[in-house]
């Protein structure tokens, strides 16, 4: 039997639509992070198919484990024609460098991540 962290797939974000586009700016102690599914290669986002949750980490330089920063579910597929877009931005206080992880959750293809060097 595998671990959850071997199922855990990842990517290259411009080339697999599954994989969390992060960008990240650190400036006046904060830190900005914009994780989004499908920004290069658009995810379908419909009922059956749909990313239905971002999770974003920041593990600071030395510090043993990542500290989950913010948490989003996309509740909306299509009632009404709503759709909540895999889109979410966290702005973190921290003059701290580190590294920032994003994962997501695909209802049909599973979980995704990515990870960016502060
Ligand atoms: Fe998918």
């Amino acid at each position: 039997m595998k671990k959850l962290t071997e199922l855990v797939q990842s990517g290259d974000w411009k080339n697999e639509k599954h994989v969390p586009a992060l960008h990240v700016e650190q400036k006046d102690g904060e830190l900005s992070i914009v994780a989004q599914v499908g920004e290069e290669i658009e995810h379908p986002n419909t009922l059956e198919h749909h990313i239905a949750w971002i999770k974003v980490f920041f593990q600071p330089e030395g510090f043993k484990f990542p500290i989950e920063v913010g948490s989003y579910e996309f509740s909306a597929h299509g009632e009404e024609e709503v759709f909540s877009k895999p889109y979410v931005k966290a702005q973190i206080k921290t003059d701290k460098k580190g590294v920032v992880y994003a994962m997501s959750y695909c209802n049909i293809h599973g979980l995704w991540e990515n990870s960016q060097e502060i």
